[in-house]
């Protein structure tokens, strides 16, 4: 096992906290991912869920600050929270308007979640919680990838609204190691974490689904073939996230690390339109 996994992490990976600011208030009153309800309910159902979980995130990380001897991992620690701070920033306005919009309970959707929250904060060891962000930030890595590497994921989608998904995306990826290295070099476990994502895989999924209902009702009218469609875009021959078994199976090897899917090379085009990278493809 490796102590520090710190060095795995390639040098030329930087952190850039940038930010961003986008205008979506308007286009939120409408199905913004090419007129489609699912596709527009899918990306909604997932921004509910990040002002509280990322929030988690940068606690269970900032709990064990000055516990470990690394300033490059130090480094990063701040870059982590700078981003995931001005992400809580976007998608909480980007929330409001939404349900504003819609005439949907934000409170509703989040008091779920948030119970959740209080109860592992209270019974969960601060190295629990720790392994519990580290999944959620692998989920949240190999979901970016997908997002760039299949180009129907965004497609038809408003430019304003993709370019704030594209930007989120980029910096999941630049932090993507930043829980799971300071995971290990507090020590923390294999079976732990392996643990923690078969937790936080039905915890995620079960949060998305019921968000998408919610929203659905509110937009079309919940009906069977809507989510048919709506499989196929996400999982069918060109669906939005194919190719995402294996990333997600990776995590469980016993000698995982986040940059052993090095995408370097794929978010650099992104990374050019929002600046700040340092980024070499091989
Ligand atoms: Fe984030
Ligand atoms: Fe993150």
């Amino acid at each position: 096992m490796h102590s520090s996994s710190a060095s795995r992490t390639p040098q030329n990976v930087e952190i850039v906290p940038r930010n961003q600011h986008f205008n979506v208030e308007e286009v939120l009153q409408t199905n913004w991912h090419g007129d489609d309800p699912f596709k527009t309910a899918f990306f909604d159902a997932m921004s509910i869920l990040f002002p509280l979980g990322e929030q988690f995130f940068i606690d269970s990380v900032k709990a064990y600050r000055g516990k470990f001897d690394d300033p490059e991992l130090e480094r990063r620690v701040r870059g982590f929270m700078a981003q995931e701070a001005i992400h809580r920033r976007e998608h909480q306005s980007y929330n409001e308007a939404l349900c504003r919009a819609r005439g949907v309970s934000l409170r509703k959707m989040e008091r779920v979640v948030y119970r959740r929250q209080k109860f592992a904060r209270k019974f969960l060891s601060p190295l629990q919680q720790l392994g519990g962000t580290v999944a959620f930030e692998h989920l949240t890595a190999i979901l970016a990838d997908a997002l760039f590497r299949n180009p129907e994921a965004l497609e038809g989608a408003h430019p304003e609204m993709a370019a704030m998904w594209r930007w989120h995306a980029l910096e999941e990826t630049e932090h993507k190691a930043v829980a799971f290295d300071v995971y290990m070099a507090v020590g923390g476990k294999t079976w732990r974490r392996r643990l923690a994502m078969a937790f936080v895989t039905i915890e995620f999924t079960q949060h998305v689904v019921r968000n998408m209902r919610l929203l659905l009702h509110a937009y079309e009218g919940s009906r069977l073939e809507l989510w048919r469609g709506g499989f196929r875009f996400l999982f069918g021959k060109k669906g939005a996230l194919r190719g995402l078994w294996q990333p997600y199976l990776d995590f469980y090897k016993k000698d995982f690390h986040p940059w052993d899917h090095d995408n370097r090379a794929l978010v650099s085009s992104v990374m050019s339109e929002f600046g700040g990278a340092t980024v070499n493809p091989i």
